[in-house]
This record gives structure tokens, C-alpha cells and sequence, in this order.
């Protein structure tokens, strides 16, 4: 009996993927570093379907149907390339080497490329759900040539998380694409937790709800339009009691984010992109912030804060849902632009209406929402940005006085919400007439003859500052 599928690396995420491919009816071939790993899976889960045992890669290369499918889940960065470079010589032209973790895309371009010159394809499939999504079915975005995607997609299509009969699982794209998509999920995910961070701030610091009763609130929340698995599990977080001391489990949880570092790649990316993907990029800032820990216990006792005392309103509880819901939106909205500039600037033709449709189940950032979002990219005239879908115009035009309530009631109390204020910003700065970029080109005219274009006419033009202050035509150095 050979297998049709290799999995090497048995932690958690591999041993939960091979599960899942074995429940779903494939033969697994199971292959760790250290055997013990294989064995302790076997011992527990044989029962799950069919499994080979295989102690070297030679025998998991040994122990597959051709072309081969060999699905990697080891850390990202130099232990995938370590387990390539031991592969490589034991494969054969068209078969599939797969990277099923959080690797950057650049690396999956490379090695993309690397491989491609040996005849191998290299797949690098960004895999959404956690633990319990890879056991069950996740959200998988599969990079790499077509001609691949024919021989694995129907693997993957099976296991993945199905949402209205569709698999959340659809080629994304060449190379490095799959994990672009899923670098940019994570993106979308840190904003999605810190506007839900916001909002309990608010509701606690603001209107001095406690975390049992937010519960509640989000889990009425989870009934409306921001329906979603981060909210559905924010209630179930707020409301768990610390058994050892009985206090609300947050308060004593050390408030300092970890990250391992896809949020910061997805802002570094758009930095390079020069995509606005400003909420993104305040998330991980607002990470970076809560834990410099020594600062901010000296910030404490040296910065004034000169905070209003108001006492919030009525409406409060339901301001600050309509702004989160708003803010929420403008993630989404920077992401999946950050994704039409990548589209162009590394020649993938990333169709949104499938991405968005593949978040919809499996994923963390699973929402309701995305029915709509994968809504407005299947109409027949894509929209140039999200918000400019007249369902999501009219919501954040409904939600716009709350939205703006809130920022100022936040910044009066000295509450900071990066997210909620930076969202607001770029929506009033995206339909702004006339921004103060003009006065940016004029200083760096003056300064530096950066040269600037008019309204009225077209070229290139510099004012000779340091002279009669005349304009010229120049070359253009935008
Ligand atoms: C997922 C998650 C998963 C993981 C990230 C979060 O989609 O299943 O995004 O990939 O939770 O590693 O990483 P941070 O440690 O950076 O929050």
C-alpha cells in the first residue's frame, strides 16, 4: 500500500493536518525527527484511518504514490529549508514538496524558484484555524503553479473547513501567493483583536463595565452584524473567573501581546507596497507598546494625562459597537487593498471574491461579515476599495456619528484606541477633498527640489526658493 500523502513534522499542527487527511480517507505516511513523536501519534490516534510509519525521509519518499506529496510542518525559516535540502535528492521530477507553515512569502517565492529548476513543485499553503481548525478543517490558501494545485487541491479541498457546501480552500495564486493571503489574514487578525481590545477598554474604563457583564454584551454582539469567531470567543474569555484568585481571568493575565511576527511582515510588506494599511500597522504597534513594560511603569509616574471627567452617555454601549463594527470594516478594507497592490506588484492574479470566500469558515477571522465582503467582490464591477461597496458605504455612513462620538469620547477620558481613531482617519482622509499633501510637495520643493505637479496644468514643476521664488518645468524626481 503506498500513500498518498506525506506529512514530516509531528507537532501539533502536522499531527492534527495528517489526522485530518486520514479521517477525510487518505493514507497518511507519518514521518518526525525523532520517531517518538510518530509512535505516540499512532498509539493514540491509529483509529483515525490509515497511517505508514516510516523512521527516515528516504522511507516516507520511499512509502508514496507518484507525483509525491510531501507536506512539511516544521518551524518556519531555517528548519524548512534544512528539511528541502535533505528531500530534494530523494525526489523525482513533478513531485510536490509542500510548506504548510506560517513561512514569509519571499522565502516560499525562493524556494518556489529553487525548486522549480529541479522539476519539483513547491507549494506554500497558509493554513488558518489553529489547532482545532487543522484537526477539523481550516481555512487553507494554497500558493504555487496550477499544474500542482491539480494533484493537491483535492486533498486540501477535503479537509479544509466547508462553508455553504464550498471548501474554504481555492488555489490563490503562483508562488508565493498562498502565504502572502495568510500573512495578510493575520494582519487582518491583529486588527481585529485590538478593536475588540479597544472596545473592552471602553466599556470598562468608560462606562466602568465589568468583564462578566461584557460578556454578556459580546455575546449579544455575536447575534448582530459583527457575528464572528473573535467575538464569539471574547465573551467566552471575558467571561471565564480566575479559579486561584476569583478575579475576572483578564486581570490577571499579564497585559503585555505577544506576537510571533506575521502581523509586523504584513506592515513591513505594506510599507514596501506602499499600501495604507494604517490599523493593521497601529495593532502591531499597539503589541509593541503594551510590552515595554518598564516604560510604561515610568510613564505612570512622569506623563500627565489631564483626562476629562465625563460621564458617558446612554447610547454609550451601542456607539461603541457600531464604532468597533466601522472600524473592523476599514481593516478589512486596507487588507484586501494591501492585497490588490501585492496582486500587482508580484504578478498574481488574486481573485478577492475567493479569498474572502475561503475566510469565511475555518479561519480566525471567520465572520459574517465576509459573506457580504466575498459578495461585493463577485458583482461585476469589482469595487476599487471595499467601502466603496454600497453595502458597506451605507453601514459605515449609519455608523459614521457613533463612530465619531466615541474617538472623542475616548481621547476626552484618555482612552487610547490606535485603531478605532487611525480608522476613522483614513476613512475621513480617503474622502477628503483637498489634504494637506499639497503643503508636504511644497516644503519638499523648497528643501530638497523635490518638484511637485499643479492642479492646473500638466508636468512637472520646482520654484526656485532660494531666487526670485519663479516656477520652472522640471524633470520629475516625485
Ligand atoms: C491562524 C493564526 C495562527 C497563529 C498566529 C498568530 O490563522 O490560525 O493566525 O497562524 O495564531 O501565529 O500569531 P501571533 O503570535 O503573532 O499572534
Amino acid at each position: 500500500m503506498s500513500a498518498q500523502i506525506g506529512v514530516t513534522g509531528l507537532a501539533v499542527m502536522g499531527a492534527n493536518l495528517a489526522r485530518n487527511l486520514a479521517r477525510n480517507g487518505f493514507t497518511v505516511a507519518l514521518h518526525n525527527r525523532s520517531v517518538a513523536k510518530t509512535d505516540a501519534l499512532l498509539e493514540k490516534h491509529s483509529g483515525d484511518g490509515e497511517f505508514i510509519r516510516t523512521e527516515t525521509l528516504q522511507e516516507l519518499v520511499d512509502s508514496l504514490e507518484k507525483p509525491r506529496r510531501v507536506l512539511i510542518m516544521v518551524k518556519a525559516g531555517g528548519p524548512v529549508d534544512s528539511v528541502i535540502d535533505q528531500l530534494v535528492p530523494l525526489l523525482e521530477p513533478g513531485d510536490i514538496v509542500i510548506d504548510g507553515g506560517n513561512s514569509h512569502f519571499q522565502d516560499t517565492r525562493r524556494r518556489e524558484a529553487a525548486l522549480a529548476k529541479k522539476d519539483l513543485h513547491f507549494v506554500g499553503i497558509g493554513v488558518s484555524g489553529g489547532e482545532e481548525g487543522a484537526l477539523n478543517g481550516p481555512s487553507i490558501m494554497p500558493g504555487g503553479s496550477k499544474e500542482s494545485y491539480a494533484a493537491l487541491g483535492p486533498l486540501l479541498e477535503k479537509i479544509s473547513a466547508h462553508v455553504d457546501g464550498k471548501p474554504c480552500c481555492a488555489w490563490i495564486g503562483t508562488d508565493g501567493a498562498g502565504h502572502f493571503v495568510k500573512m495578510v489574514h493575520n494582519g487582518i487578525e491583529y486588527a481585529d483583536m485590538q478593536v475588540i481590545g479597544e472596545a473592552f477598554d471602553l466599556l470598562r474604563s468608560g462606562a466602568g463595565i465589568e468583564p462578566a457583564e461584557q460578556a454578556k454584551i459580546f455575546t449579544e454582539w455575536n447575534q448582530t452584524e459583527l457575528a464572528s469567531f473573535l467575538i464569539e470567543i471574547t465573551a467566552e474569555v471575558l467571561g471565564h473567573t480566575d479559579a486561584r484568585t476569583g478575579k475576572p481571568f483578564v486581570d490577571v493575565v499579564v497585559d503585555a501581546a505577544g506576537q510571533k511576527g506575521t502581523g509586523r511582515w504584513t506592515v513591513i510588506s505594506a510599507l514596501e507596497l506602499g499600501s495604507p494599511t494604517s490599523g493593521i500597522a497601529e495593532s502591531v504597534f499597539a503589541r509593541a507598546l503594551s510590552s515595554q513594560a518598564a516604560q510604561r511603569a515610568e510613564a505612570q509616574e512622569k506623563l500627565a494625562g489631564h483626562e476629562e471627567k465625563i460621564a458617558v452617555g446612554e447610547g454609550f454601549v451601542d456607539d461603541v459597537r457600531q464604532a468597533l463594527f466601522a472600524s473592523k470594516l476599514v481593516s478589512y478594507a486596507q487588507g484586501l487593498d494591501m492585497l490588490t497592490g501585492a496582486a500587482k506588484e508580484y504578478s498574481w492574479d488574486l481573485r478577492l471574491d475567493e479569498i474572502a470566500g475561503l475566510w469565511r469558515g475555518g479561519c480566525i477571522i471567520r465572520a459574517e461579515l465576509l459573506k457580504d465582503i466575498t459578495k461585493a467582490y463577485s458583482a461585476q464591477e469589482e469595487p476599487a476599495n471595499l467601502l466603496f461597496a454600497p453595502a458597506f458605504s451605507e453601514a459605515i455612513a449609519g455608523a459614521l456619528p457613533a463612530w465619531r462620538r466615541v474617538v472623542a469620547t475616548a481621547v476626552q477620558l484618555g482612552i487610547p484606541v490606535p485603531v478605532f481613531s487611525s480608522s476613522l482617519a483614513y476613512y475621513d482622509g480617503l474622502r477628503r477633498k483637498r489634504l494637506p499633501a499639497a503643503l508636504t510637495q511644497g516644503l519638499r520643493d523648497l528643501f530638497g527640489a523635490h518638484t511637485y505637479h499643479r492642479v492646473d496644468d500638466d508636468g512637472t514643476f520646482h520654484t526656485l526658493w532660494g531666487e526670485d521664488k519663479s516656477e520652472i518645468v522640471a524633470e520629475d524626481t516625485h
